[in-house]
C-alpha cells in the first residue's frame, strides 16, 4: 500500500486525539500524536534538561512515559514548543513517521501547514473553550477545578496561535470539524466522510 499521510490539527482538547484514534483505526493506519513529542520535552525540562538537548535527544520509548498527561507538563510542553530548535530537531522524525507505508494518521497543531503540507487529507479540529475546558475538566476527575482548566486551555491556546514558528492555524486546504455539538460517534463519521473525500 502507498503512503497516505492524514493531518489532524487543532487546540488543546477539541477531541483530535480520539478523533485520529478512531479514523486510525478505520483504514488501519499507523497513528501518532505528535504533542507527546513536545510533552515528552517538557517533562525534561521540569527535570532539570536544556529542552534543545532534550529534543535532540529524544528517544521513541520517551513517548511511552505514562506521566506525560499532566497539567504542568502540557503547560512544560507549550512552552518549549515555541523554540524553533526544539521544533527543528523533530521535524525529521514526524515526516518519516508520515510517509511510511501503509498509511499514516499524525495529529497536532502545525501538521498541516508544516510538517506535513502534502498530506492527503488535512482536517482542523476545533470546539468553543468552555467545551473543550469541561471535557478535559471531566477525564481529569477533579484534580483541577474547572475554571483552572479553562485558564490552562485559554493560555496554551494563546501560545500555540501566537508563536513566531509554526503557530497554530488551520491550513488553507483543511476541512474544519467544530466538535462542540457533536457526539464522538458524529465527529468521527464526519472526518472520516472528509478523508473518504480525499480518496
Ligand atoms: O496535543 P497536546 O496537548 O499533547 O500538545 C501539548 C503541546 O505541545 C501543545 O500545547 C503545543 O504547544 C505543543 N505541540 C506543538 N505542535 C504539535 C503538537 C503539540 O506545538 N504538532
Amino acid at each position: 500500500p502507498m503512503p497516505f499521510t492524514i493531518a489532524i490539527d487543532g487546540p488543546a482538547a477539541a477531541g483530535k486525539g480520539t478523533i485520529s484514534k478512531a479514523v486510525a483505526a478505520h483504514y488501519g493506519f499507523a497513528h501518532l500524536d505528535t504533542g507527546l513529542l513536545y510533552r515528552a520535552v517538557g517533562a525534561k525540562m521540569l527535570a532539570g534538561v536544556e529542552p534543545i538537548a532534550a529534543a535532540q535527544a529524544l528517544l521513541p520509548e520517551d513517548l511511552a512515559d505514562a506521566s506525560l498527561r499532566t497539567p504542568e507538563v502540557a503547560q512544560a510542553a507549550s512552552k518549549v514548543a515555541t523554540i524553533p530548535e526544539v521544533r527543528a530537531a523533530l521535524v525529521d522524525f514526524q515526516r518519516a513517521f508520515a510517509r511510511r507505508q501503509g498509511g499514516a494518521v499524525l495529529d497536532g497543531r502545525d501538521i498541516g501547514t508544516v510538517i506535513c503540507p502534502d498530506a492527503e487529507a488535512k482536517l482542523f479540529v476545533t470546539a468553543s473553550a468552555e467545551v473543550r475546558a469541561q471535557r478535559r475538566h471531566a477525564e481529569q476527575q477533579g484534580a483541577q477545578s474547572y475554571d483552572e482548566v479553562l485558564a490552562d486551555v485559554i493560555a496554551r491556546d494563546e501560545r500555540d496561535m501566537n508563536r513566531a514558528e509554526a503557530p497554530l492555524k488551520p491550513a488553507a486546504d483543511a476541512v474544519l470539524i467544530d466538535t462542540s455539538g457533536l457526539s464522538i460517534e458524529q465527529a468521527v463519521a464526519a472526518a472520516i466522510a472528509a478523508v473518504d473525500a480525499r480518496k
